[in-house]
């Protein structure tokens, strides 16, 4: 194949399958967890606003407290950790925020260079704008005129109400999430994303405002044979792929 980076890379995504049931001997090392969030941190994310959490579900008490929130599936039940990824859109302005500082401290008592000024641009006016969500949904609307009414002379980023917004920060924690299993698969041991939990009960354990959506929680253990449900199994590349 490629390079030695490449077939590394094919054999982790290879090696990750999700597995419904770990071997309960085998616990999975803090280390490897944390290794595993600290790479998370690093994913791609819109506009740097890094609007997640990662809730890591580590004591027994915890993990016996979110079983049953995760509709006492067999890999919640025999998972050595779990991990909720959060997405947290209220805390944009604390980001917007942290954003301004940074650039503020870059800048120092000097002039702002071009791309200074354009990224203080950025956080102050284009954020606000993006992120500002009202009960009645009157921003969302503003957005959607605004946006259309430009998209018909060019080409325009589509903004629209609070769906949007969550649209845009589950993106973000979905590719944190990836990168999350895609380590731990790196380190030896085995995941499983799950959908399948009380997204009600499970914000109202974790404490979280209504606004806070669980994107994901995944379970973490060794894998075992039995927990791999057949073949993996996709449609062919030509049915998905579309070269154009
Ligand atoms: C967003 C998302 C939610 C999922 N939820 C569940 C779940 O609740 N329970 C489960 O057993 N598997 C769940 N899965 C795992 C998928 O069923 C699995 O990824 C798919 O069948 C492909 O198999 P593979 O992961 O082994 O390649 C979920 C996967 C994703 C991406």
């Amino acid at each position: 194949m490629g390079n030695s980076l490449s077939d590394a890379f094919q054999e982790i995504v290879l090696k990750r399958r999700s597995n419904r049931y770990y071997d309960q001997t085998v616990q999975v090392p803090d280390e490897v967890i944390q290794r595993s969030l600290e790479r998370s941190i690093l994913s791609p994310n819109s506009s740097n606003m890094q609007l997640w959490e990662f809730y890591w579900i580590k004591s027994r008490d915890q993990l016996n407290r979110f079983t049953p929130l995760c509709l006492n599936q067999q890999t919640a039940r025999t998972a050595s950790h779990m991990v909720a990824f959060v997405t947290r859109r209220d805390l944009w302005k604390k980001r917007m925020n942290w954003h301004k500082e940074n650039i503020q401290q870059e800048i120092q008592n000097n002039e702002p260079d071009k791309y200074q000024k354009r990224m203080l641009g950025y956080y102050t006016k284009l954020v606000p704008f993006a992120y500002t969500n009202d009960v009645l949904g009157v921003m969302g609307l503003v957005r959607t005129i605004i946006s259309n009414a430009i998209g018909l002379f060019r080409p325009m980023t589509r903004m629209g109400g609070v769906s949007d917004t969550k649209i845009v920060v589950h993106k973000s924690c979905a590719l944190a999430a990836q990168t999350f299993m895609l380590s731990i698969a790196a380190e030896g041991y085995e995941t499983c994303p799950m959908e399948g939990f009380d997204q009600v009960r499970a914000r109202k354990a974790l404490g979280l405002p209504r606004s806070a959506d669980i994107c994901m929680i995944i379970s973490v253990g060794k894998g075992t044979e039995k927990g791999i449900w057949g073949e993996r199994k996709r449609v062919s590349y030509d049915e998905v792929v579309k070269v154009i």
